[in-house]
C-alpha cells in the first residue's frame, strides 16, 4: 500500500482503488494530451464524449445491462431518486408498496406518500432492521405500480438474498451494493445508486430504466425529476457530473483489471466470510445482523459493552484501521468493505480485532 494511506472502512463516501486514484492524478492536469483537465472540459466536447461514451459502454458491458434499459448519470444523490422513482411511476395505478429494511427504505416510503396510496408490503423494525422479511412475509397488494426495496441496507448491515417475485415491476435502491456482484436487469423496471461507495465519488447517481416506465410522470415533475427528460438528452438536459463520470470509467477499467464482475464478486464474499469468521469465533464480538441477512458490504458489529466498543474504535484508527464506528443510531462498529477495501485491509482488521480481544482481560 501507497505510503500514508489508511484502510478506510467508511460507509461512504468510501475508499477508491489506489489504482484509480493514480491514474486520475497523473491525467490530472493533462488529459490525454488535451492541455487541460477532464474538469475543464465542455460537456460537449469530442473528448469529454469519448470518454462519456466509454463509460456507459463499458458499464452497460460489465454489469450486463439489457437495451430495453437505459443508463443514466444524474445528481441529486440516491436520495433524489426517492421521490423521482415514485414520481414517475407511480401514475399506473397510483399505489405503490415497500419494504421497510432500514432507514433508507423508511425515508423512500415517506418520500413517496406525497405522491399516491403508498403501503407497507414488510417492515423489519420489530428486530431492529437486523434481518430481511421472507418472500412469504411480503404483503403486496394486487394492482400497484411497483414495489420497492433497498438491496442493502447500509446502516443496519443486512442485505436481501433473493429477489423477490411479484406480479408488479420492481424498483431498487441498490446504492451500497452496486457493482458487487452480477445483477438480472430484466427482473427491475428502476435501479439507482449513488456513486459514492462502489462507483465514484459523491455527486453521481446512476439510473438503470426500462424505457417503457418512462414517459408517465405526474404532471407537476420538474423537468429535471422526469427520467424521459434524461433519457432523450441522455443525461445531458444539463450539465452532467463530468468528473465523477470520468472517475466512474477508470473504476469499471479496474474491474475489468480484476476479471470482471464474477471476480469481484468472489473478492467481495471471502472477505465479508473472513470478517464474520472472526467475529463469530470470538469471545467478545458479536455480529448485529442475523445470518441469512449478513451483508457483504457492511458488516455491523459489537464488544461488550459501549466502552469497550469505545476503545476498539480508537485503538483501530491508531493502527490505521479507520471509521470503524457504528451508525449513530446503530452504535457498536460498522466495516464496510466495498469493493475497492482490499483483502489486506480486511485482514489487518481481523488481526486487530484477535489482537484486541487477546489483550482484554474479559473476553
Ligand atoms: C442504501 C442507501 N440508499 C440511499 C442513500 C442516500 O444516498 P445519497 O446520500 O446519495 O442521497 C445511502 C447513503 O448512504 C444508502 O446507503
Amino acid at each position: 500500500m501507497s505510503e500514508k494511506r489508511i484502510y478506510n472502512f467508511a460507509a461512504g463516501p468510501s475508499t477508491l482503488p489506489l489504482e484509480v486514484l493514480e491514474q486520475a492524478k497523473e491525467e490530472l492536469i493533462n488529459y490525454g494530451g488535451s492541455g487541460m483537465s477532464v474538469m475543464e472540459m465542455s460537456h460537449r466536447s469530442k473528448l469529454f464524449l469519448s470518454i462519456f461514451e466509454q463509460t456507459k459502454s463499458d458499464l452497460r458491458r460489465i454489469l450486463n445491462v439489457p437495451e430495453t434499459h437505459e443508463i443514466l448519470f444524474l445528481q441529486g444523490g440516491a436520495t433524489l431518486q426517492f421521490a423521482m422513482t415514485a414520481m414517475n411511476l407511480i401514475t399506473a395505478t397510483g399505489k405503490a408498496d415497500y419494504v421497510l429494511t432500514g432507514s433508507f427504505a423508511t425515508k423512500a416510503y415517506d418520500e413517496a406518500k406525497k405522491y399516491g396510496d403508498v403501503a407497507v408490503a414488510a417492515s423489519s423494525k420489530d428486530r431492529n432492521h437486523s434481518y430481511i422479511p421472507a418472500q412469504s412475509e411480503l404483503n403486496v397488494r394486487d394492482d400497484i405500480s411497483y414495489l420497492y426495496y433497498t438491496a442493502n441496507n447500509t446502516i443496519f448491515g443486512t442485505e436481501w438474498k433473493y429477489v423477490p417475485q411479484v406480479n408488479a415491476p420492481l424498483v431498487c435502491d441498490m446504492s451500497s451494493d452496486i457493482l458487487t456482484q452480477p445483477i438480472d436487469f430484466e427482473k427491475y423496471s428502476v435501479v439507482f445508486a449513488g456513486a459514492q461507495k462502489n462507483m465514484s465519488p459523491a455527486g453521481l447517481t446512476v439510473v438503470f430504466i426500462n424505457k417503457d416506465y418512462a414517459g408517465h410522470a405526474l404532471p407537476y415533475t420538474p423537468v429535471m425529476l422526469d427520467y424521459a427528460a434524461m433519457i432523450k438528452g441522455d443525461s445531458m438536459h444539463n450539465t452532467p457530473p463530468c468528473y465523477n463520470i470520468y472517475i466512474l470509467g477508470l473504476v469499471l477499467e479496474w474491474i475489468e483489471s480484476l476479471g470482471g464482475l464474477e471476480a469481484i464478486a468472489q473478492r467481495n464474499a471471502k472477505k465479508a466470510a473472513v470478517i464474520y469468521d472472526a467475529i463469530d469465533s470470538s469471545r467478545l464480538f458479536r455480529a448485529l445482523a442475523e445470518p441469512e441477512a449478513r451483508s457483504r458490504m457492511n458488516v455491523t458489529f459489537r464488544s461488550e459493552s459501549d466502552e469497550m466498543d469505545k476503545a476498539f474504535i480508537a485503538f483501530a484508527g491508531e493502527n490505521g484501521l479507520q471509521n470503524v464506528k457504528g451508525y449513530r443510531t446503530v452504535g457498536g462498529m460498522r466495516a464496510s468493505i466495498y469493493n475497492a477495501m482490499p483483502y489486506e485491509g480486511v485482514e489487518k482488521l481481523v488481526a486487530f480485532m484477535k489482537d484486541f480481544a487477546a489483550n482484554n482481560p474479559k473476553a
